[in-house]
């Protein structure tokens, strides 16, 4: 049985960057990935949407560049061309990490991981069907022909978990059926369409939801999202949803908010099918070529051998303190797993802090000035508390919206952008506790108030400091003046 320094279970951004650090510290590392290294961000989440709306808002500006003074023929959008350029994105990306891991000594073990036992030897883990190399998951199982050496067993003091998170598929009549037939799709596989749909719906107006749907409203695909709350994006501003639905709205995606998906029907190798919904107590029939589950993530807390050494789990999560530990010593959870923040750029920080704990580092996790974008056209990014949230956390705050209109940049570059920002002031501490914005570049713009935020920078400080002239985030300088 070998025995290695670190064993980590998952290989998309919490795990691989988890063993990146520790190798890169001089660790020996093993890494159990079951299906492809970058997990769903590179190969099914956050870089394949993004190469989708890169293209969406060339296409936009192609379309409306004539009130910029460009005039071109005729724009389309191949959406073949898109797939495929995203297709050598993600693999781009895939072989750097591939590539990353090799070059630190990382050994890379494709099968499933899971938790056996805790000896006084160590933690036991074993890999089920451990094969020699990534797993094709894009054919027939029957026809993979790598060489299956079945099961592995590994010991080791310490064990990261970065097993992540897969799509909730509620239990809506039809709705489970429809996923097994292709007409429901998930995050995965919207990435798989070769053709753009003449009609999708899309269940849910969060996160996934109103990026597929800006990306298909601009193919040509007649959008309809349908979402149980009163507003798109819930756990956001609310000034910044309502702001998000009027421009998406003028893009021509169609909402139901309020409403509940009650039936999903779909004929068995037929085309298309039909979404039963209802408002008001009221039942809406709507006919689409495909619908999209975009109702959150969950765990993946299964088959992985959490109950063989008794890890707690709280509402399917497992429960991690702030240096990513579980209530087993030795054993650490980070990622979409832990349940708390089910974003990439959480999970590399949480890796970090894991590591370090493991190497008796000084370091904890902070989840106060953790930045969300959506990337739509507006993008949406926002950071800290509301100031409803910071209100109800006892503050004395002072919030200030301001117009982008007051950037020149912004003025010169985006035609008819209603962007804005709100900046939400402690004023008793004196520093900035929530950042929330729409428009372009707020996606780049996120992570200099994520550091005052983190910094606690007093706000004289940041009006002291020269910002760059002209661009969009000198209004957020220039805002703090009118506190
Ligand atoms: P989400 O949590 O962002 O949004 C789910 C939406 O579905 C909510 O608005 C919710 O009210 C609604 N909903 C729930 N049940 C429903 C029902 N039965 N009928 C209609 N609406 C219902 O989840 P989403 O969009 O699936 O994303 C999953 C995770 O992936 C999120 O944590 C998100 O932050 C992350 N993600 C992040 C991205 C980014 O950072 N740009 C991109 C894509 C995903």
């Amino acid at each position: 049985m070998t025995k290695v320094d670190i064993i980590v279970i998952g290989g998309g951004p919490g795990g691989y960057l988890a063993a990146e650090r520790a190798a890169g510290d001089g660790k020996t590392v093993i890494l159990i990935e079951n299906r492809k290294l970058g997990g769903v961000c590179l190969n099914e989440g956050c870089i394949p949407s993004k190469t989708y709306l890169n293209s969406a808002k060339l296409y936009d500006y192609a379309r409306r560049s004539a009130a910029y003074g460009v005039i071109t023929k005729e724009a389309s959008l191949d959406h073949q061309q898109v797939m495929s350029r995203k297709e050598k994105v993600v693999n781009t990306l895939v072989g750097g990490v591939t590539a990353k891991l090799k070059n630190y000594g990382v050994k890379v073990v494709y099968g499933k991981g899971s938790i056996c036992e805790k000896t006084t030897d160590g933690i036991v883990v074993e890999v089920a069907n451990a094969v020699d190399q990534e797993v094709d998951t894009s054919t027939d199982a029957s026809t993979n022909t790598v060489a299956d050496t079945e099961r592995e067993i590994f010991l080791s003091d310490k064990v990261i978990i970065a097993t992540g998170s897969t799509p909730i598929i509620p239990p809506i009549p039809g709705l489970r059926e429809g996923v097994q037939s292709g007409f429901v799709l998930t995050n995965r596989e919207i990435f798989e369409i070769a053709e753009i749909p003449k009609a999708l719906v899309i269940i849910g107006g969060g996160v996934i939801g109103l990026e597929m749907a800006s990306y298909f409203a601009q193919a040509g695909t007649t959008v309809t999202v349908i979402e149980m709350a009163a507003m798109i994006i819930p756990a956001f501003d609310q000034e910044i949803s309502n702001a998000l639905l009027k421009e998406l709205k003028k893009k021509g995606i169609n909402f139901f908010l309020s409403s509940q998906v009650t039936v999903v029907k779909h004929e068995a190798g037929g085309q298309g099918g039909v979404v039963i919904y209802q408002k008001d107590e009221e039942s809406f029939e709507l006919a689409a070529d495909y619908v999209l589950c975009a109702i959150g993530r969950k765990p993946v807390i299964e088959g992985i051998g959490l109950e063989k050494v008794n890890i707690y789990t709280e509402k399917g999560a497992i429960v991690t303190d702030d240096y990513l530990q579980t209530n087993v010593s030795g054993i650490y959870a980070v990622g979409d797993v832990n349940g708390k923040f089910m974003l990439a750029h959480t999970a590399y920080r949480e890796a970090e802090v894991a590591v370090k704990h493991i190497f008796g580092k000084k370091d904890f996790m902070r989840y106060d000035a953790v930045p969300s974008v959506i990337y739509t056209c507006p993008e949406v990014a926002c950071v800290g508390k509301t100031k409803e949230q910071a209100e109800a956390a006892g503050m004395i705050v002072k919030s200030i919206t301001t117009s982008f209109k007051y950037s020149g940049r912004y003025l010169a570059e985006v035609d008819k952008g209603n962007g804005f920002c709100k900046i939400v002031v402690d004023t008793k501490r004196d520093c900035i506790v929530g950042v929330h914005m729409i428009g372009s570049y707020v996606s780049e713009m996120v992570y200099g108030v994520t550091y005052m935020i983190e910094a606690q920078t007093p706000t004289l400080q940041i009006k002291e400091t020269i910002f760059p002239h002209p661009t969009v985030c000198e209004v957020i300088r220039e805002a703090l003046f009118e506190l």
